[in-house]
């Protein structure tokens, strides 16, 4: 039996990894205020194809639907801030307090061609901000993932940013990217042609060499912002330079998904070929509305968790397994009854211990404890045993010592823990 296309294990030997950037993403998440939120992976279809919209590549070809047995169609997540805004509306947070900030981690699902960095199922670690509409917020997001990617020693990462403008915005920059592209409509790609009046927005976005042809010296939705968009984004990139964090302004960003506003942006590596956005996020101020909930600003950003962790592994970002602090060798059936009772104490009072139970031969035991990087040894034969003294060895220094059994595992926890 395999894993399916685009679907695959992470085995325990590359998960600390992971588990570093869990760590450091999620204590830096608390200190800016976010709180966790865990949601489902099914949702109802119309969520998703509501959100990110009918037209874009994501609903139209990639999501993972099947129809329910009791009718209606359901689909596995392929991204979190649909569901975060469902459950925003659903339990009336905005009542209580319409202020929110939430983070996630989870497995998303699209139905992607599977290559480097890019999977069926992959990973995302996701924050959002329901009620601020001030443009501090959009530079405190990209701050933070900023200050994040620097403390997991990332290096080679751009920050592209642009603004996408707002409902009063957007109809003249659909016009004027309308006029630009009516000469040019035989260089778009069947896809293109078919979106061109229900979603325009879209064709910037489309890979197709034809349309990228088409749309060079295209109109940029940053040169038709109304004043009220184009202050804002003067406050996000004026913010970001006084706080000396690197960013591009780039004026092709428009992103995959439908639901966006004002600031958007990706962060984007050099190191992965093709795959080369890390994070992508931004403004979705009109979703909330959009989904039944009263108006309510928001923002938010995803980081793509199993391309991070790539750029860490070709960056040799390593995280050092802590060793083993004691590798019981417990010889004969007495010694093995013993060992079990001090490791399963030793373990409650937090020392990393192992016995090996499978009755195998000194040799072979001092094997695995190198194995497992064991800070100690402690060898519990039948003679000692029976002499009531037992074998203490550092790996370290080869320095060996006896302990006596009677006060054994207060006594390995002073030599242990100092
Ligand atoms: P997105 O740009 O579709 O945005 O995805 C965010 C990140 O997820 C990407 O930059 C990429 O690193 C990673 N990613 C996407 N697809 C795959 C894949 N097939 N395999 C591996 N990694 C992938 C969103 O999902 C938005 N919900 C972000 C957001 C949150 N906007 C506002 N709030």
């Amino acid at each position: 039996m395999q894993t399916i296309r685009g679907f695959r294990d992470i085995l325990p030997e590359h998960i600390s990894l992971w588990q570093r950037v869990e760590q450091e993403a999620f204590s830096l998440f608390e200190s800016f205020g976010f709180k966790e939120i865990r949601i489902p992976v099914l949702e109802k279809t119309d969520l998703f194809a509501r959100s990110i919209g009918e037209t874009t590549d994501i609903v139209e070809k990639e999501m993972y639907t099947f129809p329910d047995r009791k009718g209606g169609h359901l689909t596995l997540r392929p991204e979190a801030t649909a569901s975060i805004c469902r459950s925003y509306i659903q339990h009336k947070m905005y009542a209580t307090d319409p202020l929110r900030k939430f983070y996630m981690t989870g497995p998303m699902f699209r139905r992607e061609r599977p290559q480097k960095g890019r999977y069926r199922q992959f990973y995302q670690i996701d924050a959002e901000v329901f009620g601020i509409e001030s443009a501090y917020i959009d530079a405190e997001l990209i701050f933070l993932l900023n200050e994040l990617f620097k403390r997991l020693g990332l290096t080679g990462l751009t920050a592209h940013i642009n603004s996408l403008g707002c409902p009063e915005c957007r109809p003249s920059f659909q016009r004027a990217l309308l006029d630009f592209l009516g000469e040019r409509k035989e260089l778009l790609c069947e896809n293109c042609t078919r979106r061109i009046q229900k979603n325009p927005l879209r064709i910037l976005d489309c890979k197709v060499e034809s349309c990228q042809q088409a749309l060079q010296g295209a109109p940029a939705t940053i040169d038709h912002l109304c004043p009220a968009c184009a202050d804002h984004f003067d406050i996000v990139t004026t913010t970001l330079k006084k706080q000396g964090v690197e960013f591009m302004v780039d004026k092709s960003l428009v992103r995959g998904l439908d639901y966006y506003t004002r600031t958007a942006w990706e962060i984007k590596t050099t190191t992965l070929g093709a795959q080369s956005a890390v994070a992508g996020g931004g403004r979705y101020d009109g979703l909330v509305q959009e989904l039944g909930g009263p108006a309510t600003p928001a923002i938010g950003f995803a980081i793509g968790f199993d391309r991070l962790v790539e750029v860490m592994a070709q960056l040799e970002i390593e995280t050092p397994k802590p060793p083993l602090d004691l590798f019981i060798i417990a010889l004969g059936a007495a010694a093995l009854e013993q060992a079990y009772h001090w490791s399963c104490e030793l373990n409650q009072r937090g020392l990393r211990t192992e016995v090996d139970f499978r009755g195998k031969s000194l040799k072979s035991l001092m094997k695995r404890a190198n194995k497992l990087n064991a800070a100690h040894v402690l060898i519990a034969g039948e003679n000692e045993l029976k002499e009531n003294q037992l074998i203490l060895r550092n790996m370290e220094t080869k320095d060996q010592s006896s302990l006596s059994m009677d006060n054994l595992v207060p006594e390995l926890i002073n030599i242990l823990k100092s």
